[in-house]
């Protein structure tokens, strides 16, 4: 409990694989921006899961993504692999991480993660509630969809969409 007193809970961390980002991410990262003074979204590498995207294009897509909806406040992107997320929340004085959950599968997903992080760090995780019109949005059905051909413009920002659609083209 002491340590919280001295963390800045007016800044919050939106972790995520973002492999890559979505509807979903960017409704919740809105969310989070008009919470919090300062928000950081942070790629992070999951060794739990193949990735599509190397970390440099998810970090590019998620900053034009955000620039393209327009998303006010303080937002700063960056990516971390270097060790425990909660050291890259303490690093920038975070007090809370932020989660989009979509479904009760998301809160089993998510509980362990969020009592690990308050455990380690005394790190608070904060759980939103996206849109409902993205509830069934993930990146894992966006991977499948494009690798199959098909069109993730409905799932996915512009900047992703496009991307995608290029690299689809290219390839
Ligand atoms: O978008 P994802 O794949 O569901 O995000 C999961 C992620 C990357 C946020 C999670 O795997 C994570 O926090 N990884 C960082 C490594 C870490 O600190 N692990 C220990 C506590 S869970």
């Amino acid at each position: 409990m002491a340590r919280l007193e001295h963390m800045n809970n007016r800044i919050a961390v939106v972790p995520g694989s973002f492999d890559p980002p979505t509807l979903g991410h960017l409704d919740v990262i809105r969310r989070a921006a008009s919470l919090y003074d300062q928000l950081h979204v942070v790629v992070v590498h999951n060794p739990g899961k193949e990735a599509m995207l190397p970390i440099a294009h998810r970090l590019t897509l998620l900053q034009e993504s955000i620039a393209d909806a327009g998303i006010p406040g303080d937002v700063v992107v960056a990516s971390w692999s270097v060790g425990l997320l909660v050291d890259y929340a303490t690093d920038v004085g975070a007090g809370v991480l932020v989660k989009g959950i979509r479904s009760q599968v998301d809160v089993a997903y998510e509980t362990p993660m969020a009592i690990v992080n308050r455990h380690l760090a005394h790190v608070e995780t904060v759980f939103l509630l996206p849109d409902p019109a993205h509830a069934l949005v993930s990146s894992s059905l966006v991977r499948q969809v494009a690798a199959l051909g098909g069109d993730v413009s409905p799932f996915v920002p512009s900047p992703v969409a496009r991307f995608l659609d290029t690299g689809a083209r290219e390839s």
